[in-house]
């Protein structure tokens, strides 16, 4: 059992929990993620990590609650426990296999939607503890659905942008990447992680500006496990899969439009057995419960 040692809500619908999980706190990287179960029947929940103390044995999730699931996640409190506590999944992200001088010599641009921020956090701390400072745009939809800004105030230098104007810049992420490059700035990498819709366009534009980007496709999955075939995405000309191959990926070469689109299909039954035919093998492992390759 893996307990909840806090549980708060950070807006409304954005909830965040620490919870004890020393092994995976000891090893886990930016830009991995968890699954949990909240009990022996509970369905697999992945979730990106937001952070993690390594000396606490703690590991810090935030999520929305998007499914029956995610809704009885919200009741729980400190003191209760999550059944299972899997990870640390997926691969790390890029930059932290790369050599701190050669890092340092890059100016990074992170972009973050909404509940997209808590995957950013980890990422700009640990930038930030190898003497790296990264500007950061956190973007919502209004003043009270902005998460994280003083904690990611600590460790880069943060623009707000929320789409009604309530606060900081009014417009989307994309105006705020604008107006950063228009005032001079020049980045050689963008990590942007949001809402699949978010993240097009912001490749689209990062394309024209020449800014490679890189994103993060947790949104598409389901399981978290490699089985089930929900987080099937094509890359330039190979096919990946989220939740084993990423979740992050070289978002110019990421067909948006056709996860996008998956990812509807994936959300009926009807959807599901089209993608069996369509796929067959690649579809999945059977973990979907639509039957698998049988
Ligand atoms: P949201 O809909 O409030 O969008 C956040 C910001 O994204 C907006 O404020 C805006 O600046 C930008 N945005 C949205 N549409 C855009 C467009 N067409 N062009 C340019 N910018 C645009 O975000 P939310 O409701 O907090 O998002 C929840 C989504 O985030 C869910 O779909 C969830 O799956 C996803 N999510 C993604 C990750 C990840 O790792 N990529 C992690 C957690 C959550
Ligand atoms: Fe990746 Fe199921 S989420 S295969």
């Amino acid at each position: 059992m893996y307990k909840i040692l806090k549980a708060e809500k950070l807006a409304s619908n954005i909830y965040l929990m620490d919870v004890e999980a020393p092994r995976i706190a000891k090893s886990c990287q930016p830009g991995q993620f968890i699954i949990v179960k909240m009990d022996e029947k509970g369905e697999r929940i992945p979730l990106t990590i937001c952070d993690y103390d390594r000396e606490a044995g703690t590991i810090t999730i935030v999520f929305q609650p998007v499914g029956a699931s995610t809704e009885k996640m919200t009741s729980l409190k400190a003191g209760d426990s999550f059944r299972d506590f899997t990870g640390p999944l997926g691969q790390p992200s890029e930059f932290v296999k790369e050599d701190i001088e050669e890092l340092k010599k890059k100016k990074f641009l992170f972009v973050a939607g909404g509940v997209g921020t808590a995957p950013v956090y980890p990422q700009v701390k640990w930038l930030h503890e190898h003497g790296i400072i990264a500007d950061v745009i956190i973007g919502a939809k209004t003043k009270d659905l902005v998460i994280l800004e003083e904690e990611m105030k600590k460790v880069g230098n943060v623009t707000v942008a929320t789409d009604d104007g309530s606060y900081g810049f009014k417009g989307m992420v994309t105006g705020a990447i604008e107006e950063l490059v228009n005032n001079g700035n020049k980045y050689d990498v963008c990590v942007a992680i949001g809402p699949m819709i978010m993240m097009k366009f912001v490749c689209l534009l990062t394309k024209k500006l020449e800014i490679p980007t890189i994103v993060s496709l947790n949104p598409i999955m389901v399981d978290g496990t490699g089985m089930c075939g929900a987080c099937r995405v094509v890359v330039g000309d190979e096919v990946k899969f989220a939740c084993v191959d990423g979740p992050e990926f070289d978002g110019h070469k990421v067909d948006f439009d056709q996860a996008m689109k998956r990812q509807q299909m994936y959300k009926t039954e009807e959807g599901r057995a089209l993608l069996k035919l369509r796929e067959g093998d690649t579809h999945h492992g059977g973990g979907c419960g639509c039957g698998g390759d049988k």
